[in-house]
């Protein structure tokens, strides 16, 4: 284990878990639609989830990426969100997409992306989240699929950072405090 690292929060084999379950339910809920689909990847933290996640979906689809500023390099957000990296087309017209995300905190994040593609005439506009602290909620926000909630813990791995670090942690581990205080 990182020696960063408190707790093993989601194994290797809970990932993989979750990542079948949810892929499950979004190719049963999307199998029949005749819409292509696109999934937003939102940059950097989703990009293991997002992987491991599409091929685990047998349906046509097309990957896309965002970015939007976030954490800078602390553990408390600005609350202000800035698109860094958007789509390449703002006509999203008979397309469902879906936003892939690795986790949900305050909520602005999801909330505002949502409403930035519904605004661009999406057929469908659903969430997908990796993680979900709903403890620590400051807009109203419920993901579409979520593979797990967790307790109000700052966690890095599978993607997830501190300051640009530890994203390569093949587990989801809380980061001990000593790392940010
Ligand atoms: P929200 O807009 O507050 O919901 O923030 C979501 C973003 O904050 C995520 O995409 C992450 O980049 C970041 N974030 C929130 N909690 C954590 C955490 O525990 N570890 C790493 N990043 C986090
Ligand atoms: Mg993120």
């Amino acid at each position: 284990m990182n020696k960063d690292v408190s707790k093993i929060l989601v194994t290797e084999e809970e990932i993989d878990a979750i990542t079948t379950k949810l892929a499950n339910q979004i190719t049963e809920d999307y199998k029949n639609s005749d819409k292509p689909l696109i999934m937003v990847i939102i940059l950097k933290g989703s990009i293991n989830f997002a992987s491991d996640l599409m091929r685990k979906i047998p349906l046509p689809l097309s990957i896309e990426f965002m970015k939007v500023s976030s954490y800078g390099a602390g553990t408390k957000q600005s609350g202000e969100i800035k698109v860094q990296l958007d789509l390449h087309t703002d006509n999203l017209k008979d397309y469902d997409i879906l936003i892939i995300e690795d986790i949900v905190d305050s909520g602005r994040t999801l909330a505002r992306l949502t409403q930035l593609l519904r605004g661009r005439c999406a057929e469908s506009v659903k969430t997908c989240t990796l993680l979900d602290k709903p403890s620590r909620r400051e807009v109203e926000f419920v993901p579409d699929y979520c593979g797990r909630e967790i307790p109000d813990e700052f966690v890095v791995g599978y993607g997830l950072d501190y300051a640009e670090k530890y994203r390569n942690l093949p587990y989801i581990g809380v980061l001990d405090p000593k790392v940010y205080s």
